[in-house]
């Protein structure tokens, strides 16, 4: 692989591979990192997190704590420590700045909505044009003045005494449930959020390990408001979804074998090793362990020699795996039977319209595909070429069709691929490493 870069989009050559063989360690998860650094700056004391994410989004998030008056400091081992306000945030000077990152937007959102303080939330064009109504919405229920730009950012927030609020949630949406236990865990009463489909808990998990108390039921969570957090030490598991792309890079070679070690198994995400199972691909897990509640294992994989045959994935299924959903539609042309996506509506309101841009470059790299308005059909046994991708500066959609391309015939030009660093600013360097050529 090579790039060339200009001051700030760069595109990456991916050529086809032979196999994928090796072992590696991933950079922490992004949902836990955005979690943890938001909660250790309302805490009182020092946190300390190792393996923290090194994408661009949970040091979107530390930065804007940083603004809200935590002190973040990153020692020569690596580690994190974040001075928590003990609950108290200061007026921030300036905008908060969340960057690339809807996870930083809604759940500071439902941090700030308790606090005495007024803040302005901005973020960048992409960001700017995801939809905000639907944490206005609750948190304007507990009480909190909140004005959107036409349901957008920039967002503004003049937090206060909040009412504990009984809310369901209408659409599938870990951020949206965090964002109304942060909130609720400052308010007066008992917050419950009813989710129609379970999402990832990594809120719920966090909110326990900095000693919150909370109750669930099969569908629904409740956090008691008035609640203080104190400081803990934890290592960030590695990233499932960051692994994602890697576990489908050796689901196409029929001889791969990869190791990825300290992988976050979270039950709420793990998923994606259903999938990938169900499709042939031989998975074990092994040294599994638990750390504040996040399960933390070994994932070892090889190809199935007889190839990958299919799958429909749809309803609760598309929730749980909305980020995996670009590679493994990228990766569909390779199986036998295709793959059809539905329920994932959700897709067209990500970084991209995540919906619009895997089809248009399955096309480009000669596949016919069927885009629906809540999915894909991506039919199987299609060989790929090599074709110039746009990732629409969406990173989950440079490395989707970066592993793609590692079947394809001829070279691939992925551009936009600095975007790759909003999550996982190593992918490229590790792709390489473990690529035989
Ligand atoms: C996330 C939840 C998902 C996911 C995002 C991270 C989180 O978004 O797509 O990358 O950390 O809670 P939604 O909750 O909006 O579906």
């Amino acid at each position: 692989m090579s790039s060339t870069a200009s001051s700030t989009v760069s595109t990456r050559r991916v050529l086809p591979a032979r196999n994928v063989l090796g072992s590696l360690r991933l950079p922490g998860d992004k949902s836990i990192s955005h979690r943890y650094a938001m909660l250790s700056a309302l805490a009182e004391g020092v946190t300390r997190l190792q393996n923290f994410s090194t994408g661009a989004d949970p040091h979107s998030t530390l930065a804007c704590m940083e603004q809200l008056g935590a002190r973040v400091s990153h020692s020569a081992e690596g580690v994190i420590e974040v001075t928590g306000c003990a609950g108290h945030f200061q007026q921030p000077a300036a905008p908060l700045d969340c960057g690339n990152s809807g996870s930083t937007m809604r759940m500071l959102a439902g941090l700030l909505a308790a606090q005495p303080i007024a803040c302005t939330l901005i973020g960048d064009e992409s960001l700017t044009r995801r939809p905000m109504e639907r944490i206005r919405k609750p948190l304007s229920a507990m009480g909190a003045r909140i004005d959107l730009t036409d349901g957008h950012a920039p967002l503004t927030i003049r937090g206060g005494a909040l009412q504990g609020t009984d809310f369901t949630t209408p659409i599938a949406s870990a951020q949206v449930k965090s964002c109304l236990l942060f909130a609720g865990l400052q308010a007066a009463g008992v917050t419950t959020v009813h989710e129609p489909v379970r999402t990832r808990d990594h809120g719920e998990l966090a909110l326990r390990a900095f000693g919150a108390a909370l109750t669930r039921t099969r569908d629904s969570v409740s956090i008691p408001g008035g609640q203080s957090l104190r400081a803990i030490e934890a290592t960030v598991p590695g990233d499932l979804s960051s692994a994602a792309f890697f576990l489908c890079a050796a689901a196409i070679f029929p001889d791969s074998n990869l190791v990825l070690d300290g992988v976050g198994m979270n039950p709420t995400r793990a998923t994606l090793l259903d999938v990938l199972r169900s499709l042939g691909l031989r998975i074990s897990v092994m040294q599994l362990s638990e750390q504040h509640g996040e399960l933390v294992g070994s994932i070892q994989v090889s190809g199935p020699a007889e190839g990958l045959s299919g799958a429909t994935i749809s309803g609760a299924l598309s929730a749980q795996l909305i980020d995996e959903l670009p590679v493994l539609a990228a990766i569909a042309p390779y199986t036998r039977d295709g793959i059809q996506i539905r329920d994932a509506r959700e897709l067209r309101v990500k970084e991209s319209d995540r919906i619009a841009l895997v089809a248009q470059n399955l096309r480009a790299m000669g596949a016919s595909v069927t885009e629906h308005e809540d999915g894909l059909d991506v039919p199987g046994g299609q060989a790929l070429h090599g074709a110039e991708i746009d990732s629409g500066g969406d990173h989950r959609i440079a490395m989707a069709f970066s592993v793609a391309a590692l079947r394809a015939s001829g070279e691939t030009l992925v551009h936009g691929a600095e975007s790759a660093a909003i999550s996982f600013p190593e992918f490229f360097d590790l792709l390489d490493r473990v690529t035989e050529r």
